[in-house]
């Protein structure tokens, strides 16, 4: 497409035809409350230090919970973990039942149906458009170390899947 114009829709269509994990983030919010966000837009950036990042919608309800969190947990999803991926994405509907959760360091819970967990303290916001880039600094990370224990969740042009037969 040469034209800056952009039909929204079909660049969403084109963007899904990536195949990605899911995550869900969680920050506190308040006291002894907790927000979660589903996220697919999650990428490592950097090693050394550890910096990985997610872009965050501005026009997101919950955009103003994630955009102060000094720190935040990245929950990245097992094929279990669908239904905490519905949840997370409905509309209004960020609320986190901490019973439901596993206590983290930092403090932002993280969920039993995670492959992996990256516990975040914030290192740098950059304008992305109508989303914000948030990047953060790893400062603790706990993953399934059995590699046949948990498949990961994948989201694939709008629908959610799992690997179906991983080349060696
Ligand atoms: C698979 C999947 C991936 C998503 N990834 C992102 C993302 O990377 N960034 C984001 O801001 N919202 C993402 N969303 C949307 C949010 O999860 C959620 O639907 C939205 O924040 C709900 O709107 P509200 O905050 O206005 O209530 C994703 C949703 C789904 C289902």
């Amino acid at each position: 497409m040469a034209s800056d114009a952009v039909d929204t829709r079909e660049f969403r269509n084109a963007l899904g035809c990536f195949a990605t994990g899911v995550t869900v983030i969680t920050a506190l919010d308040g006291k002894d409350e907790a927000a979660g966000i589903t996220v697919n837009s999650f990428s490592a950036v950097s090693l050394d230090p550890p910096l990985v990042l997610w872009s965050l919608s501005r026009s997101a309800e919950r955009f103003a919970a994630f955009e102060k969190a000094e720190s935040f947990t990245i929950n990245v999803l097992g094929t279990e973990g669908a239904e905490i991926s519905s949840r997370f994405a409905m509309k209004g509907e960020s609320r986190v039942d901490l019973a439901a959760t596993v206590p983290t360091r930092l403090g932002p819970p993280s969920f039993a149906e995670a492959l992996a967990v990256f516990e975040c303290v914030k290192h740098a916001h950059y304008d992305g458009g109508d989303h914000i880039i948030v990047v953060g600094r790893v400062r603790d990370f706990t993953y399934a170390r059995d590699a046949g224990a948990m498949e990961p969740l994948l989201f694939f042009r709008g629908r959610y899947g799992a690997i179906t037969g991983l080349k060696s």
